[in-house]
């Protein structure tokens, strides 16, 4: 870790595109299939955002799924491992993860529930599989920091499942509302530098959401069951589980499932449009910092 690739150098990103008066839904620009990875000790995973296709929807990072009821797929966990600079979200839908970090700090996170850790200046821990079969389904979001909040003390906001609010709609759309204010209903999760909405919507055979979306928010959906229309009129398009559709930044949000129905994440937040400078676990503004991070986490300083 001590040697850096000249890939290093900021990249330039252009400016978040604004509101599109003429087109008052949101539209999908752009459908990206995850592709297999493996990361931690061993884990097969989806990444969704973060590969060569897609290496952020800014302000996002990453996006993995991971779902499997193969043990071998992820019993290696994620042993101990460092991050700086940005935020990690654990969205759990099945099977249990246990949390440890180097200060003592230690959580299970259940299906369900929501860890949002800012990891700010720094923390070293493991994620790992609290079982030895079953299935274990969830999500990790990366969301970046402002350079201002890099290198904050460190935060986590733990969300037991019970703690996550669930509106049911006319027509029976169901959507779990972990961050943001959407639909009337605080999420649980507070205080966020860029902020986030996070909703798990879940839509029956013929249901559909719609709901405004502040247009300063870029985001995506990404559709982990049956498939859903997104956005209205002849721009609409059917997004399939397994595929992400970014969206342009109107300023609603309307989603409909076909005779299958279809359950999906909304993500949206404020595009920082900073430098970004990218070495593994650490996400910086620019190289000097990121052989700071590496000096620093092979110093102890973490
Ligand atoms: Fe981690």
């Amino acid at each position: 870790m001590s040697t850096l690739p000249d890939s290093l150098a900021p990249e330039n990103h252009p400016p978040a595109r604004g509101p599109q008066p003429t087109a008052e839904a949101r539209q999908v620009l752009r459908i990206i299939g995850g592709r297999a990875a493996s990361d931690g000790a061993g884990v097969r995973l989806t990444r969704i955002i973060g590969g060569p296709e897609l290496p952020q929807i800014d302000p996002f990072l990453l996006l993995d799924e991971f779902r499997s009821d193969q043990p071998d797929d992820y019993l290696a966990g994620f042993p101990d491992h460092p991050h700086r600079g940005f935020e990690t979200v654990t969205y759990m839908l099945a099977g249990r993860m246990r949390h440890r970090d180097s200060k003592g700090n230690a959580g299970l996170l259940s299906a369900g529930s929501v860890q949002w850790m800012t990891a700010g200046r720094g923390i070293i821990h493991s994620e790992m599989p609290e079982q030895e079969e079953g299935l274990l389904w969830g999500f990790q979001l990366w969301v970046n920091l402002p350079a201002a909040d890099k290198m904050r003390a460190p935060r986590y906001q733990d969300i037991a499942a019970e703690q996550i609010p669930e509106c049911v709609l006319p027509g029976g759309a169901k959507v779990r509302v972990i961050a943001g204010s959407m639909l009337g209903t605080d999420g649980p999760v507070q205080a966020v530098a860029t902020e986030p909405v996070y909703l798990d919507i879940e839509l029956p055979p013929d249901a559909a959401i719609a709901t405004p979306l502040p247009v300063s928010l870029s985001g995506f959906v990404y559709v982990f069951q049956g498939a859903a229309m997104i956005g209205e009129g002849p721009g609409a398009r059917r997004v399939e589980r397994g595929e992400l559709g970014a969206l342009d930044q109107s300023p609603r949000f309307v989603a409909s499932a076909g005779a299958t129905g279809a359950r999906l994440l909304l993500v949206a937040g404020r595009a920082l449009n900073e430098p970004i400078a990218r070495y593994g676990p650490f996400v910086m503004n620019t190289r000097e910092q990121i052989v700071q991070a590496v000096e620093d986490f092979n110093a102890g300083r973490f």
